[in-house]
């Protein structure tokens, strides 16, 4: 059997807010193998960012977990103390975000950053075995001239060499997961190809797994081997990427397919479907996509479909596919 890195089972996510719980993840489940990556896909709000900083921990303070485990080999993150995760962030768990100046103190060198990471995560002490795998991390993140890196201020690079930057240090400490959060879509969109390119890359070189967020099937056809698709906080469809592009099941995928940004296009669109997100804070009582959907019936107002095996691996939460309720 292949080694599960990360498990994530039935997780649901409130925000609180003035004007009432706003439902940001219902129920989510989705697992990612030992150098598999995994794309959670959906349009803006729909509740990836959520998953992924509950992952690390590092939801905002009017947040709330109300069920679920993540398990990340073999241990519930949700179930241990401060002290235990703290021994699992930025070490078996590495993250690079859509402004990679986030991964950076401004006031130090790019080295300096590095080398405490390190340091502090790795326990390594020794100056010239730390300054050695530096530089192996930003050469493998593609970055050339590593050494004038290594001794650059975050502000001296430019925005596609900083998320090189930010890459080196997330592989640096050889982490059982990577999550990227949108890590291509601040920069141009020759940078955006490349950089997929060296993500792509070191996954298959170093077997690296990762989580990956985008609101652009594009990107998941390039580098995820599965894809979850979310939408307004709940999964609608999950399976093989490839599979889920051959063969989309939900009217939902069907249309973000219809709206899928090429990768390198000049002017990079997000994808557009009549229509909004439902209000979080209330959403409808069947289907969550039922008010958008072309197809739906009397059924899909009324009762939330349940999330099905179609194919062999490939989920749907869609009442046309489960026997009986479409007729
Ligand atoms: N701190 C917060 N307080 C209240 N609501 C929040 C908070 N953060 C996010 N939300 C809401 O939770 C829902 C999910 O947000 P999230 O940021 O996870 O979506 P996303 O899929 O990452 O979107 P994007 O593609 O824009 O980054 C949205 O409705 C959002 O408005
Ligand atoms: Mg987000």
């Amino acid at each position: 059997m292949k080694h599960k890195v990360l498990e994530v089972n039935d997780l649901t996510i409130i925000y609180r807010t003035l004007e009432g719980n706003v439902h940001a993840v219902d129920d989510v489940s989705f697992s990612i193998e030992k150098g598999e990556s995994l794309c959670l896909v959906g349009e803006s709000g729909s509740g990836k960012s959520t998953i992924a900083l509950a992952i690390m921990r590092a939801l905002p303070p009017n947040a709330k977990i109300l069920r679920g485990e993540i398990i990340l080999n073999g241990k519930d993150l949700l179930r241990m103390d401060e002290k235990e995760f703290s021994k699992i962030r930025g070490k078996e768990l590495s993250i690079i975000f859509q402004d990679p100046a986030a991964s950076f103190n401004p006031l130090f060198t790019v080295g300096e950053t590095i080398s405490d990471v390190l340091k502090y995560k790795l326990g390594i002490n020794d100056k010239k075995k730390i300054k050695e795998i530096a530089l192996r991390a930003l050469k493998e993140a593609g970055l050339p001239d590593v050494e004038r890196v290594y001794n650059s201020y975050p502000h001296e690079l430019s925005g596609g060499m900083l998320q090189r930057a930010s890459i080196a240090i997330a592989i640096s400490v050889n982490p059982s997961l990577l999550i990227a959060d949108e890590p291509t879509t601040m920069l141009d969109v020759t940078l955006q190809a490349q950089i997929l390119e060296t993500l792509k890359d070191l996954k298959d070189r170093l077997g690296l797994s990762i989580l990956f967020v985008t609101h652009n099937l594009g990107v998941a056809a390039f580098i995820c081997d599965k894809t979850l698709i979310v939408y307004a906080g709940r999964a609608l469809e999950y399976g093989s990427t490839e599979e889920i592009l051959k063969r989309p099941l939900h009217p939902y995928t069907r249309k973000l397919l219809k709206s899928v940004p090429r990768i390198g296009a000049k002017r990079e669109k997000l994808p557009f479907i009549p229509g909004s997100l439902p209000d979080l804070r209330n959403p409808p009582r069947g289907c969550i996509f039922a008010p958008r959907c072309e197809e739906a019936r009397e059924i899909c107002f009324k009762v939330r479909p349940k999330m099905l095996e179609y194919h062999p691996g490939h989920y749907v939460a869609c009442h046309k596919y489960s026997e009986g309720n479409w007729g």
